[in-house]
């Protein structure tokens, strides 16, 4: 009797064991990840039956491994410390973070790389802006930054947290401009413009449809992570009403939050996303970095049928899809969009140009640089520079394709050119926000255009970025 019931407790010990460590090891929850039928991965996501009890422990166990694989990651590449520009500031006061933040291998310097083929660096595993991961990729979603979460805690997922540090954000709120008030000045006044305070600060701004279209912006819709199925990863009740556009797009602008593109498959060769300003939509042509939709109305109606489920409209039909009407809801919410303008860049002209009276010289000489020697203007063409265009920048020339993260680095084919107009205040850049700082960024097209530029000439570039 004794012996039986000492080794009935052994086993249920062993059990016990079994199961607990089998949650902990498990690597990523498995609610997103595309489901695969023998050896042939699908297209599409499983629809998710487990109970959210257990996916919710499961995910809490493993979060603090997801975050520190991710943190290595990230320092193994960046030198993350804060370094700022205390003398230039976004529109609202922080000042803007300075780089180059890519940590360079082997003791090679940045003069040596810029002498280098892409064949060479390639060869050497020299190259310092690899494709961002997601924080946890195989699992994706959208991360909203902490700041943001500290006002908005609805926005906490419990299976990961944002991972960039706030200095490398832009400003939270962002402050607002409409084309159509210039005289306004700041129309958000300072606030974070939700569905509490929208009302109050704008009737008698915009006109009934405008007003309407906004409301609808700052409104939670039902999402991929903010839902109220099963298969969620928020544990507040507001949490599962869904995300508004503007918790991305805060105040019209950005606040780096990010997801995965939805448009790829398998998950490994999506891309994290983050987010893109919609200042200055009124001047662009294409929409999304690679989707390439026509039109702000599209954009805008398929952001919540598509890009919310991960393109995935089985889920998307489960989790409760918003369906909006595109005569009076899309329309209303994209001429709101249509009149967001860019922030004031005061040196510039109506040619988009530098004034050269208000111009410092080394501002004068990254302009020269700019539409000269370094040919950026090529593509990024005044008064907005952008060309409106989709380039294939060919990255993939300085790397040997692999896994890191959770990512498949490889070719990611033509992304449309981002305008430059008050790039200043939307670190960090690219597409997935690789390029931390204005210096990366120049540093970024000086190895990929092989410009071989002096270090003179890199601050005279940044120098002008600035001011646009
Ligand atoms: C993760 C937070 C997030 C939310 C919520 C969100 N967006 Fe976006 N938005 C993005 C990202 C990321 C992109 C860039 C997409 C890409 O690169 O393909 C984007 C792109 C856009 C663009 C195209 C901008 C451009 O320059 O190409 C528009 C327009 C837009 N969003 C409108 C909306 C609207 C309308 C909503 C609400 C229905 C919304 N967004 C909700 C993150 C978000
Ligand atoms: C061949 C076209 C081309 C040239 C030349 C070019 N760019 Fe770009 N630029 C792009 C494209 C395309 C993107 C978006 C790439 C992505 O997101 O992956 C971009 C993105 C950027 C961004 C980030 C924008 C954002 O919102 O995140 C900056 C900054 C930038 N370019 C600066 C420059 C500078 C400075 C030069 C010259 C030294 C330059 N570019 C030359 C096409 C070009």
């Amino acid at each position: 009797m004794k012996t039986s019931r000492r080794i009935q407790l052994v086993l249920v010990a062993v059990l016990a064991t079994i199961c607990v460590s089998s949650i902990l090891v498990s690597p990523h929850t498995v609610a997103q990840k595309p489901q695969s039928s023998g050896q042939q991965p699908s297209s599409y996501m499983s629809v998710n039956e487990e109970p959210f009890d257990v996916v919710r422990a499961r995910d809490k166990a493993n979060k603090a491994g997801v975050m520190a694989a991710h943190q290595r990651l990230l320092e193994e590449r960046y030198n993350l410390s804060r370094r700022v520009d205390d003398s230039v500031r976004m529109t609202r006061g922080k000042p803007i973070p300075v780089g180059p933040t890519a940590k360079l291998k082997n003791g090679v310097t940045w003069e040596q790389l810029g002498r280098m083929s892409p064949d060479e660096i390639k060869d050497k595993g020299l190259f310092p802006y690899l494709p961002l991961p997601h924080v946890n990729h195989p699992v994706g979603g959208m991360v909203f930054p902490q700041t943001q979460i500290k006002v908005l805690p609805r926005l906490q997922r419990f299976d990961m947290d944002f991972d960039l540090p706030d200095w490398f954000l832009p400003e939270f709120p962002a402050a607002m401009f409409l084309t159509t008030r210039k005289d306004l000045g700041d129309v958000s006044k300072g606030q974070l413009i939700t569905v509490n305070n929208y009302y109050d600060l704008f009737n008698g701004i915009l006109n009934p449809k405008q007003l309407e279209g906004l409301r609808l912006l700052v409104t939670q819709f039902p999402q991929q992570q903010f839902n109220a199925t099963a298969d969620r990863k928020t544990e507040r009740p507001d949490g599962m009403l869904g995300v508004a556009c503007f918790d991305c797009h805060v105040n019209g602008h950005t606040d780096g939050a990010f997801h995965e593109v939805g448009d790829i498959r398998p998950q490994e060769n999506r891309r994290r996303i983050e987010t893109t300003s919609l200042r200055g939509v009124n001047i662009q042509r294409l929409f999304g970095s690679q989707r390439a939709l026509k039109t702000v109305e599209d954009f805008t109606e398929f952001e919540q049928r598509a890009a919310y489920f991960d393109g995935d409209p089985v889920i998307a039909t489960k989790k409760g899809v918003n369906i909006l009407e595109r005569g009076s809801q899309v329309h209303f919410m994209s001429e709101f969009e249509e009149i967001l303008d860019f922030p004031p860049a005061p040196k510039l002209n109506i040619y988009g140009k530098l004034d050269r009276a208000k111009a410092t010289e080394s501002e004068a000489r990254g302009e020269d640089l700019f539409f000269g020697k370094a040919n950026c203007s090529s593509c990024h063409a005044a008064p907005f520079y952008t060309d409106n265009q989709m380039h294939d920048l060919a990255v993939e020339r300085f790397f040997k394709p692999r896994m890191e993260g959770g990512m498949m680095m490889t070719a990611q084919g033509p992304i449309k050119t981002f305008p430059l107009r008050g790039i200043k205040e939307s670190p960090p850049y690219l597409h997935d926000g690789r390029l931390l700082t204005l210096e990366d960024a120049v540093e970024f097209f000086n190895l990929l255009q092989q410009l071989n530029l002096s270090q003179q000439e890199k601050t005279d570039l940044v120098a002008f970025l600035r001011v646009l």
